[in-house]
């Protein structure tokens, strides 16, 4: 879909640019105009029902993924779903940290971000991350993407 020649596809593809751009800034300690790079954006809709979820997985090949949530689906969950159904949820990809003993286990734990329609979520395609099970009875509908990065560059 992101080849496909709408205006909004091209918005949606400026949002995803300028929030990478973030990201590469906060990484690498770069202004803007210190860097380049060849980007190639791959998109997908996903369609979520009652009792779907995505387990664990990371994107291989890219650089940054992320969703855009079109329609969050949130107004018909169940009275005892859980707090986090149908959470983005985020892993810590540092092994073994969860066994550091200090006040408040900051270390090893999951966050989890509600979806909001309008709302985008990047990170890195590295990372890993689920969707629990989400309880609507609406549909729900996002659109995934991954953007790869190819010959990066910096300038003095
Ligand atoms: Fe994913």
């Amino acid at each position: 879909m992101h080849t496909w020649n709408y205006p909004e596809i091209g918005q949606l593809i400026g949002f995803v640019t300028e929030a990478i751009t973030e990201m590469t800034k906060v990484s690498s300690g770069l202004t803007e105009d210190q860097f380049g790079a060849d980007t190639t954006y791959i998109g997908w809709a996903n369609i979520l029902r009652q009792g779907g979820y995505h387990k664990m997985h990371t994107h291989p090949g890219s650089a940054w993924s992320g969703v855009y949530y079109i329609q969050d689906g949130l107004g018909g969950e169940p009275d005892d779903a859980p707090e986090d159904a149908g959470c983005i949820e985020f892993y810590d990809p540092r092994h073994g940290v969860e066994m550091v003993p200090v006040p408040g286990n900051p270390f090893g734990q999951r966050l989890w971000f509600p979806p909001e329609s309008g709302r985008i979520y990047c990170f890195p395609a590295w990372l890993r991350h689920m969707v629990t099970p989400y309880q609507e009875s609406r549909e729900r509908v996002t659109i995934a993407f991954n953007v790869r990065v190819e010959n990066f560059e910096t300038f003095e």
